[in-house]
């Protein structure tokens, strides 16, 4: 249950990079269901496709097309595209991301490289391209990051490096960005229930239980808890928040040095 005003977003724009499945096809749906008109990237065509035709069968506007976030020029085409379409764009989400559960000498040089290339380096190229078709002054951009990009995870070295390169870009980007009238920002969603990404990590009912045991509220987030964070970062509640990491994670990421042991 949602707990944002009805038209929150009416008229504004929305670009969703990785926004065809998961925890982004999540904040796409909830943006939409504000108000917002959606546009939506990511690699399979079959899957943005789907996702268009879902969000348009809530009844809101939609565009999608096929890209890479790792190719600048088909991402740049797309921003351009969305903004031909409907104009400035008010809200940017960056959240394609690639990740696989293995030890340093268990991936190759080009496996790291991956996945810096598709969270960090694709999340430079859509706020990178994004700037020329962005509402300024107003524009809110939210980069998707995660708990590794504080916390050292085993077997994650590629994407706790990736996410810790997305925080400090954010926070960057808050600062060269912040006189345009721009606003950037992260959410940090800690383990999300019916996820891809949950299902890499904890990928049997032992892993995932020894995982919710240590969590401060014990259980998995949902889709739409990150929606609604996202929504009121687009919103103008939001207007004075720029350069924030803000986690959404049932407390995840606190306490995890040692601790005494809690009865
Ligand atoms: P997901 O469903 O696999 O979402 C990833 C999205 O990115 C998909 O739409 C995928 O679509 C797209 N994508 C992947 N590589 C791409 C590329 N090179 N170019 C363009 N699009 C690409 O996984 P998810 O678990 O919901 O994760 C979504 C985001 O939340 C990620 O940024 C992830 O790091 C973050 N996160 C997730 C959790 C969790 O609990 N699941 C926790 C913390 C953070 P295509 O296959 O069509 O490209
Ligand atoms: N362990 C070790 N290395 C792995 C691996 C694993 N589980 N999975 C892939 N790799 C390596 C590949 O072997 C390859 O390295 P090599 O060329 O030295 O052999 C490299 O990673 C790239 O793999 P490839 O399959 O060509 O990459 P891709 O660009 O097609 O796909 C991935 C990217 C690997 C991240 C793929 O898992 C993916 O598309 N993920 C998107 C969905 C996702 O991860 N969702 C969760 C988001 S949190």
């Amino acid at each position: 249950m949602t707990t944002f005003t009805p038209g929150l977003l009416n008229g504004k724009t929305a670009f969703v990079a990785g926004g065809s499945s998961g925890i982004n096809l999540g904040i796409a749906q909830g943006l939409a269901a504000a108000g917002a008109r959606i546009a939506i990237i990511s690699r399979k065509i079959e899957k943005v496709e789907a996702a268009v035709a879902g969000l348009k069968a809530g009844g809101g506007e939609a565009l999608g097309w096929a890209v890479d976030v790792r190719d600048y020029a088909a991402v740049e085409k797309s921003l351009a595209d969305t903004h031909a379409a409907w104009g400035p764009i008010d809200i940017v989400v960056s959240g394609a991301a690639g990740n696989f559960l293995a030890p340093v000498l268990g991936m190759s040089a080009n496996a790291f490289k991956t996945v810096i290339d598709i969270d960090l380096l694709g999340t430079f190229h859509v706020l990178r391209a994004s700037h020329a078709f962005l509402r300024k002054p107003g524009a809110s951009l939210i980069s998707i990051t995660a708990g590794q990009a504080i916390n050292a995870t085993l077997f994650q070295s590629h994407a706790c490096a990736a996410k810790a390169g997305i925080n400090m870009l954010t926070r960057v980007l808050a600062m060269e960005w912040g006189p345009d009238g721009i606003r950037v920002n992260a959410i940090a969603p800690g383990p999300i229930a019916d996820t891809e990404g949950m299902a890499r990590l904890t990928p049997t009912p032992e892993s995932e239980a020894a995982l919710k045991a240590i969590i401060p509220l014990r259980d998995y987030g949902t889709k739409q808890d990150i929606a609604d964070l996202a929504i009121y970062l687009a919103s103008d509640s939001a207007k004075y928040i720029t350069g924030a990491i803000l986690d959404c994670d049932g407390g995840s990421s606190l306490g995890r040095g040692l601790q005494p042991a809690q009865g």
